[in-house]
């Protein structure tokens, strides 16, 4: 099963199981993780706000225009920054790293 490396916001790092196919935000969220993701994943809310690993970034499928547009209005964004609830899992990402983003 692939797994990704979620980096809560003190420090402390988690491997987490990731099944392709489902989002990102849901794979932290089940996994017990402190994500809001306020909007359930309908690219509304920016609560679901990662960094993702400098390694990783362009390994993503771009974001699209409603993506950027809500990243627009998020707080503490940075180069890396990408809404988790848009981004798919697959077995391509198998070792993924991402930041929690403060809340
Ligand atoms: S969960 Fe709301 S934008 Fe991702």
């Amino acid at each position: 099963m692939p797994s990704i490396t979620v980096v809560d916001r003190d420090g402390s790092e988690q491997a987490i199981e990731a099944k392709s196919g489902h989002k990102v935000m849901e794979i932290i969220r089940d996994a017990g993780m402190n994500i809001e993701a306020a909007c359930g994943g309908c690219c509304a809310c920016a609560t679901c706000h990662v960094y993702v690993d400098g390694d990783w970034f362009g390994k993503l499928a771009n974001a699209d225009e409603e993506e950027l547009d809500m990243l627009d209005l998020a707080m503490d964004v940075q180069d890396t920054s990408r809404l988790s609830c848009q981004l798919e899992m697959s077995d391509d990402l198998d070792g993924l790293r991402v930041e929690l983003a403060p809340a």
